[in-house]
């Protein structure tokens, strides 16, 4: 019985997520919004308040850090029961679990099974990254005439907040709930000096899940002097289901004519290159595998997104799809830009579930602002300045075809 009642719940999953569509037709002059491009998703109980008892929202504990910090874990389940889990440490997706087009269940996250795997080391999944995403060159920056190092963690350079980002604090959170939507907001207050940025910022971000199937997710920050922030999550995903395999079979769309090809370091060198007649081009939908092989050390570069002039909202930034499990993610985002990462450097040393993360068994969409943007000024500013505001937002939304 009980595992009719399983399998009864697994097709229903499948079938409030299906749609006969996949990524969107005209997709690179697109500034869709997710409610333009929403499926359907009701079925006999989509009135709100039927749909608001389905939702939940729990908080269990994931251990402690060795300072004895207390670590949360959340789960959010909406209507249709997509689920979402988050931890306090570094505000971290641990899993995104979704169901493909024959209502199997996957994560399709990469994670770590416990809190001390986490502790180990990991090369940022699902972590909230901070206070400056992707790489600053040399650690240095000047702002308002005078010169800033950086802690330096990737050579001679500083990656994604330093040696203690914003993935290696434990957050202060709390839940919230709306008619259509169950979150958690994750605060953490950053010293001034800390890493060696200057000011004391207060960041927040909000990871929502709605009973659209998207998972929102909410930046926001504010600074007591001048400052550079460049927040993002580092989700890698695996539309088949964490540890399935590689992810090269899988296909992307992104909504970009231009990328920034960069140097050994991974710093770009300021030429905005378009990507015609280039492996680079995914204008139209590709296999993520298909041209690989022509892109040195595998795709790990920042794709300008096609945006109009002024323009602020979230548009549709990119959208994968697996033929095989059906599942569909389309990343809409008010950022300028996203980092299109293959897992190059996933070498097999971790694992979870029994599984091996190897080479390209995940891809990275980051949406935030170029990398070394601090030492460009052709590129959209990253400064913050005390009474101002930085908020940003990226919208995943789940579906199967
Ligand atoms: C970077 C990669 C890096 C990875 C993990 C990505 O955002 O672009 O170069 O290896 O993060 O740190």
């Amino acid at each position: 019985m009980k595992n009719y009642y399983n399998h009864l719940t697994a097709s229903l999953l499948g079938v409030v997520l299906a749609a006969a569509v996949g990524c969107p037709a005209q997709f690179q002059k697109a500034s869709v919004s997710p409610e333009e491009s929403s499926v359907n998703t009701s079925d006999d109980m989509s009135a709100p308040e039927k749909e608001r008892g389905k939702m939940s929202i729990t908080k269990e504990s994931f251990g402690k850090t060795p300072e004895g910090e207390e670590v949360d874990l959340y789960t959010l389940t909406n209507a249709h029961g997509l689920r979402v889990k988050i931890m306090t440490y570094g505000a971290t997706i641990t899993a995104v679990e979704t169901p493909d087009r024959d209502g199997e269940v996957e994560n399709i996250t990469l994670s770590l099974d416990s809190l001390e795997d986490y502790l180990k080391g990991h090369p940022y999944f699902g972590s909230t990254v901070g206070r400056y995403a992707n790489r600053i060159a040399q650690g240095k920056f000047s702002l308002d005439g005078k010169e800033y190092t950086l802690a330096t963690n990737n050579d001679a350079n500083h990656l994604h907040g330093g040696v203690k980002g914003f993935d290696k604090v434990v957050w202060k959170s709390e839940p919230i709930e709306t008619d259509d939507s169950v979150g958690v907001i994750f605060t953490h207050e950053s010293a001034d000096g800390e890493e060696g940025y200057p000011g004391k910022l207060n960041a927040e971000v909000t990871y929502s899940l709605t009973n659209d199937n998207e998972l929102k997710m909410e930046y926001s920050a504010t600074t007591d002097k001048p400052t550079i922030v460049n927040l993002t999550n580092h989700a890698y995903w695996n539309l088949a289901g964490r540890g399935a395999g590689d992810i090269l079979s899988q296909e992307l769309t992104l909504a970009a004519d231009r990328f920034l090809p960069v140097d050994a370091g991974l710093i770009p060198s300021g030429e905005q290159k378009s990507v015609k007649d280039t492996p680079m081009d995914f204008l139209q939908p590709q296999a993520i595998g298909s041209r690989i092989a022509q892109v040195e050390g595998g795709y790990d570069h920042c794709y300008i997104l096609n945006k109009k002039d002024g323009e602020e909202g979230l548009t549709l930034a990119a959208c994968a799809e697996d033929p095989q499990s059906g599942r569909v993610m389309e990343v809409y985002t008010t950022q300028p830009a996203i980092q299109f990462y293959t897992g190059n450097f996933l070498d097999g040393t971790l694992q979870a579930g029994g599984k091996t993360y190897k080479q390209h068994f995940g891809f990275c969409l980051e949406t935030q602002h170029y990398p070394d943007s601090p030492n460009h000024p052709e590129f959209p500013t990253t400064q913050l300045k005390p009474g101002e505001k930085y908020e940003q937002s990226t919208v995943h939304k789940f579906r199967v075809r």
